[in-house]
């Protein structure tokens, strides 16, 4: 049986991305790497993006923004949360990628996975190239621009201490936007695939924000962010 206990672990307070767009940054238990839920603000309601325990003074400034109503559990390795708040709000949808269905019904039930889902005013979801249904982007559309979320997929995660931020920064794997080797491990199953993919959402119209699922979020050039980790995925050829 799931555990619904509210487990708050130590986080950040809300902070506003954009127009509609809020972020809170959150410790994860035994690990360096941070986790980040982002929160959309729907005309009719609240749309979360890795849903994460919150302390009640943060969850009360979050109710003001509006009911959580679509909740996206991005991967099956995202769902340490959701059965709380299932628990919390009985009458929230949840969305998640299909390969991460079975794990994540082991704790909460899903509702739709991504291709079920129509999208909200200003928000739908795509299936990653190269990852198969293990992961998808949700494109968000407000009045200042297009935000690309991403999860484990893209990171962007700061320099970090201990023998772990050591070997992350010598592979490369912090300090700037990439496909970490983990997750190429992992995730990636057609390198060239997810890099066309990388390029096409580089020229999306509009776009202002790219939302890594761990680490900093890229409002300078994100385009030209998303290009440099696809070209080091699949170099161009001259
Ligand atoms: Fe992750």
């Amino acid at each position: 049986m799931s555990d619904t206990s509210w487990r708050v672990l130590p986080h950040d307070p809300l902070e506003q991305l954009g127009d509609r767009l809020y972020r809170v940054e959150g410790d994860l238990p035994n690990l360096k790497i941070r986790r980040q839920m982002i929160v959309l603000v729907e005309d009719d309601g609240l749309l979360l993006h890795n849903p994460m325990c919150l302390d009640e003074a943060t969850m009360a400034r979050l109710l003001e923004l509006g009911q959580p109503t679509w909740v996206i559990v991005p991967s099956g390795f995202h769902r340490m949360d959701i059965a709380r708040y299932r628990e919390r709000f009985p009458g929230i949808t949840v969305l998640a990628p299909r390969a991460g269905r079975a794990r994540i019904e082991k704790v909460a039930r899903v509702d739709l996975v991504y291709e079920e889902f129509d999208g909200t005013s200003h928000a739908r979801i795509e299936y990653v190239a190269g990852v198969g249904d293990r992961e998808g982007v949700l494109v968000v559309d407000t009045e200042e621009g297009v935000t690309l979320v991403f999860n484990d997929v893209l990171m962007n995660i700061p320099h970090f201490g201990g023998v772990m931020g050591r070997i992350y920064r010598w592979i490369g794997d912090s300090g700037r936007p990439t496909v970490t080797r983990l997750a190429r491990l992992a995730i990636v199953r057609d390198r060239r695939a997810l890099a066309r993919h990388l390029r096409t959402l580089a020229d999306t119209p509009r776009l202002v924000r790219v939302v890594p699922g761990h680490g900093t979020p890229i409002s300078d050039d994100p385009a030209g962010a998303l290009r440099q980790v696809a070209d080091r995925l699949d170099p161009p050829r001259t």
